[in-house]
């Protein structure tokens, strides 16, 4: 069972805000939005089109950790097909929990000498970080709590879900 924690109306109004923020900041520069698969699809779909500007859309699967949380291994299972060197990369993630994953392609995007290097996240979970990590944009952060939708899954489940709910057991 589950319950709405943040409607299809707060994630639209939110979306449009970081579209401006973004849009602001970048004023027409081109920006490679690097998308985060599986869970980032929904919020990207909705970012990219809240982004008054010249966007770029590109896709990495990576497998955050299993099991042990503290070991930090990243795997990359399909890599960019665009060259980022010397451009505007926004890489958009889901949530961040730990940290430890956007910690690592933050490392592997940096060591392909991007022009800027920003983040967003639609949310972040703070009290659970093991890695602290600067995310410039963040749509909610939340309390520690598993959620679901909106791209987020349990087990693969529930991402197809509007907006993000809770697990109520
Ligand atoms: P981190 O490396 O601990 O920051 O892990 C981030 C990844 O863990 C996210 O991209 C999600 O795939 C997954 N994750 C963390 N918290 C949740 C949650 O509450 N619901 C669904 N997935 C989550």
């Amino acid at each position: 069972m589950y319950k709405v924690f943040i409607s299809e109306l707060q994630i639209k109004e939110r979306i449009a805000q970081l579209g401006e923020e973004i849009s602001e900041k970048y004023k027409g520069e081109e920006i490679v939005m690097v998308v985060l698969l599986r869970g980032s699809f929904m919020f990207a779909a909705d970012l990219a089109r809240a982004i008054d500007g010249n966007v770029i859309v590109d896709f990495m699967v990576v497998s955050s950790y299993q099991g042990m949380e503290t070991s930090g291994e990243v795997r990359i299972f399909k890599d960019l097909a665009e060259n980022i060197h010397d451009r505007n990369v926004l890489i958009v993630e889901d949530i961040v929990d730990t940290g430890l994953t956007l910690t690592k392609i933050l490392e592997v995007l940096k060591s392909r000498n991007p022009k800027s290097l920003e983040t967003c996240s639609l949310l972040s979970k703070p009290s659970r970080r093991i890695k602290q990590v600067d995310i410039k944009y963040v749509g909610f952060s939340i309390e520690d709590k598993f959620v679901i939708g909106y791209g987020l899954d349990l087990d693969q489940k529930y991402r197809h879900l509007p907006y993000i709910a809770e697990m109520t057991g």
